[in-house]
């Protein structure tokens, strides 16, 4: 019933410390990302390229993105909401960009500084001109269950974005709890608005754990049969516009439950656990993540 082996994105060193108050060195960043190839995933989400004025801790993107030595069968993907970020994105060879949409106008708003059918317009070149360079392309759509700004969202709001990113030619469709408030009735029923426009295998989850649902959430994605998740090494992270929105899920903790339950991830639990070692000590805290605190108090 259950898929047979998942793939996770680690969203850390983008998602995780774009929040971040104090500037991150690049260094610090690319030994993060080099940690999580070793570990083995198979994915990461390296960097933003987005207004520094915005956020500034991602500034440093094509720095950090020139600094990776990458490995083979290792994605790196970026996010690039315009054709601005796109062009300077495409210099820095990401396998994989993402557009980022919200199933809110507010939060849309918010977020990116447009309507939902302007970001649409902004995306829709993007898209065309990361096909054609054979750049792979995701979309996320933010606050799919809920949002800060609006409060509720129903899944009709997830359903137009994903039939609008679908429309351009999006190829993968992200549903994002962004600010973690999502249950498992609702995220299940949020996930199959995006199915009605995208095929299970072009389909994940992206869940932020503020309200301890996170994991709850994915085993429910999983009983529908999604195999793809993003998720962040020490549960870094936050939106910086979803005021009091914590990190994602942490990587430790789904591969924890994920081996329990037999399901392949590739990932070494250890060195996955040294990975979030090593960015929680540089920040100067403990990881968020229960099976990473089992595991290092042993
Ligand atoms: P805007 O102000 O509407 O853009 O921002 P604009 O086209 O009017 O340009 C204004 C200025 O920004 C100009 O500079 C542009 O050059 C510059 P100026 O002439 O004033 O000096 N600019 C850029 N600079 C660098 N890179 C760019 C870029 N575009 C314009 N790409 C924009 C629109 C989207 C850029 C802005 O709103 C922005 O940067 N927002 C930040 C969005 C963001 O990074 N949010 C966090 C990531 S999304 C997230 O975390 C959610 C996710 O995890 C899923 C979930 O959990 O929900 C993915
Ligand atoms: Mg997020």
């Amino acid at each position: 019933k259950f898929p047979s082996k998942v793939k996770l994105v680690d969203v850390g060193p983008r998602d995780g410390l774009q929040n971040e108050k104090e500037p991150v060195p690049a260094a610090v960043k690319i030994e993060l990302v080099h940690r999580l190839q070793d570990a083995g995933l198979t994915e990461i989400e390296v960097t933003s390229f987005v207004s520094p004025k915005w956020v500034p801790q991602m500034a440093d993107n094509a720095e950090v993105m020139a600094g990776i030595r990458r490995k083979p069968g290792v994605r790196y993907s970026v996010l690039t909401p315009n054709m601005k970020g796109f062009e300077a994105a495409v210099a820095s060879k990401p396998d994989e960009i993402v557009v980022f949409g919200a199933a809110s106008e507010a939060f849309s708003q918010r977020n990116i500084n447009c309507s939902i059918a302007e970001s649409m317009e902004r995306f829709a070149p993007v898209v065309q001109a990361a096909r054609a360079q054979g750049i792979f392309v995701r979309g996320a759509i933010s606050v799919a269950v809920g949002c800060p700004y609006q409060g509720e969202v129903d899944p009709q709001g997830v359903e137009l974005v994903a039939r609008l990113m679908k429309e351009i030619g999006v190829q993968h469709c992200g549903v994002a709890d962004t600010i973690g408030v999502g249950t498992p009735r609702k995220v299940q029923a949020a996930m199959e608005a995006a199915l009605r426009h995208y095929a299970i295998d072009d389909l994940s989850g992206h869940f932020h754990d503020t309200y301890g649902q996170a994991l709850v959430n994915t085993m429910a994605c999983l009983e529908l049969g999604i195999w793809q998740y993003d998720s962040s090494v020490a549960g870094l992270g936050g939106c910086p516009y979803a005021k009091g929105a914590t990190g994602n899920v942490a990587t430790e903790d789904v591969v924890y439950m994920l081996r329990g339950m037999e399901i392949d991830t590739g990932i070494d639990l250890d060195k996955l656990i040294d990975a979030g070692k090593y960015i929680s000590d540089y920040l100067g805290r403990k990881p968020n993540s229960r099976a990473a605190t089992a595991i290092l108090n042993k």
